[in-house]
């Protein structure tokens, strides 16, 4: 035997036992547990695992890593997937339109780079798999049957969805920052709690119940609440929104808060919210006296803020670079506002219409406001009839502040803590208050 042809008798047998080396395929498609019975040898599997579309139960056991993806797609008559073993995917995890898939069972997964599950309409329940991982860079959970969601306990997670899930009735995710977007969007059930959340880029929650954010204190990019259902939302702790994540480009970022179409909404505060680096948009919501933002200073972008509202307040306003634009079906007395705007308070223009009040008020637009200042404060009253429009009046001039009516120590000094309402509890089931913040409980 020469050596030329010893060599190449090697290579063939190393390539034989390369391809025939279950553990090592770049992808395997399983389409019987015989078939995964086979892999429980292999402790890292080094390629993609997929779950053929034949399978009725797929009992994952030894494999520790996958290295590649782990996913299953259109397998109709797949019923369970467990894999005890299982602590780390190194690609996504994705479970897409499993239709009769009732049971998940990971217990052990640490690690997965993706996670994307859609279309699992009888996954009601899940074992708490997730509440050891702690690392998911992309997360979605959409179009799922999912009555709860608690866990996990994420240290990074970038860009995580719960989408069109309609049972979900509560989501406990133990984010801390993320430079990422989070979205929830279209769980009109669901109250979400992200009792550690204290720095996000982007926030969507549009379309649910309610949410509490009790640590959330600083929004990077844009944060809007949309369409939700709760009555009361109160963000303790927010201070700035939109400045961007890198502070010397701060002048050109410029991320918005967006509060719209709360239809229920009577009580919306942000104490502590100080600086809002684009836009405040505040339309469409049921809150009656827009008082929640008492110390607000500086609004980078523009005001607009429409809806049946009687009164709005901002007592700490410092500067609207922009345009302050008011629109209230409610009884609204905005020719009272032209003077105490005069302040240069607002940059562009100002812009004021609400429902014809009894009291000689003037309903109509108010060009842009130049003028000397007062006293840094803004606040634009309506008045709900001739006596109290009266009554305010007289009261107003002794305290020479033209009508002035916050700015006392108790609305300035005193910042209401309100209770998020019972009801909002309530429409959880789950989640029991004592259990609240840490819990995980399925
Ligand atoms: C597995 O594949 C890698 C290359 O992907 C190779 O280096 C290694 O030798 C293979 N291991 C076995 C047991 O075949
Ligand atoms: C997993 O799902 C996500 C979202 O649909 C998709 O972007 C990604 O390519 C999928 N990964 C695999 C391996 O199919
Ligand atoms: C989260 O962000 C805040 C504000 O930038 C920072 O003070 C805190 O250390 C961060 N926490 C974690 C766990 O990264
Ligand atoms: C944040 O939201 C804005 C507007 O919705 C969008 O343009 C931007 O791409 C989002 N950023 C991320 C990281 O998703
Ligand atoms: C507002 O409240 C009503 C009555 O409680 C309820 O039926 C409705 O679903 C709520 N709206 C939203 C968007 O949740
Ligand atoms: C803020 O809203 C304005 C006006 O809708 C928009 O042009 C801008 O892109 C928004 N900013 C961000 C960061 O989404
Ligand atoms: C405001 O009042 C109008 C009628 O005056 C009503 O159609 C609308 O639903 C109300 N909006 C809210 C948010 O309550
Ligand atoms: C998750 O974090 C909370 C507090 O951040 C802690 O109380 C809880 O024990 C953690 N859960 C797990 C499973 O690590």
């Amino acid at each position: 035997m020469s050596r030329k042809i010893f060599l190449t008798f090697l290579a063939v047998i190393s390539a034989v036992n390369s391809q025939s080396n279950p553990c090592n395929a770049s992808s395997t498609t399983v389409e019987t547990q015989a078939d995964l019975d086979i892999l429980s040898v292999c402790s890292i599997l080094t390629g993609d695992l997929i779950l053929g579309t034949n399978l009725v139960t797929a009992d994952i056991n030894g494999i520790r890593t996958i290295q590649g993806d782990l996913v299953a797609a259109n397998a109709f008559d797949l019923q369970r997937i467990t894999a005890p073993d299982l602590a780390h995917i190194g690609g996504d995890f994705n479970l897409t339109s499993l239709t009769i898939l009732s049971h998940v069972n990971i217990d052990s997964l640490d690690y997965a780079a993706g996670l994307h599950w859609r279309n699992l309409p009888s996954l009601t329940r899940l074992e708490p798999f997730y509440s050891k991982l702690t690392h998911s860079s992309r997360f979605s959970i959409t179009d799922t049957g999912l009555q709860s969601f608690y866990g996990p306990n994420f240290t990074t997670a970038e860009n995580v969805q719960f989408r069109n899930n309609k049972n979900l009735l509560g989501i406990v995710v133990n984010f801390h920052n993320t430079s990422g977007s989070l979205a929830f969007i279209d769980n009109p059930l669901a109250f979400i709690r992200l009792p550690e959340l204290v720095l996000v880029k982007n926030a969507t929650f549009r379309s649910n119940s309610g949410m509490e954010l009790p640590k959330l204190t600083t929004v990077t990019g844009s944060v809007e609440f949309s369409g939700n259902g709760f009555e009361t939302l109160i963000i303790p702790k927010l201070q700035t929104i939109g400045a961007g994540d890198d502070p010397d480009t701060e002048e050109t970022f410029s991320g918005n808060l967006t509060i719209v179409d709360n239809k229920n909404a009577t009580t919306i505060k942000m104490l502590q919210l100080t600086e809002i680096f684009g836009n405040l948009q505040f339309v469409g919501n049921s809150v009656e006296n827009v008082d929640g933002f008492p110390l607000l200073l500086d609004v980078h972008g523009s005001i607009d803020a429409r809806g049946n509202f009687s009164k709005i307040t901002f007592p700490s306003m410092r500067d609207i670079r922009g345009d302050f634009n008011i629109q209230t079906n409610a009884e609204f007395d905005c020719s009272d506002d032209v003077d105490r705007l005069a302040g240069g308070i607002v940059k562009g223009g100002y812009f004021c219409k609400g429902a014809t009040s009894r009291g000689g008020s003037k309903p109509t637009p108010v060009g842009a406001v130049v003028g000397g200042t007062v006293g840094g404060l803004l606040v634009i009253a309506a008045v709900a009839g001739f006596l109290f429009y009266r009554r305010r009046k007289v009261k107003s001039r002794k305290a020479g502040l033209a009508g002035v009516t916050v700015g006392n120590s108790n609305q300035l000094g005193g910042i209401e803590i309100v209770k998020t309402p019972k009801k909002a509890y309530n429409v959880v089931g789950g989640v029991d208050a004592a259990n609240g913040a840490g819990g995980i409980k399925t």
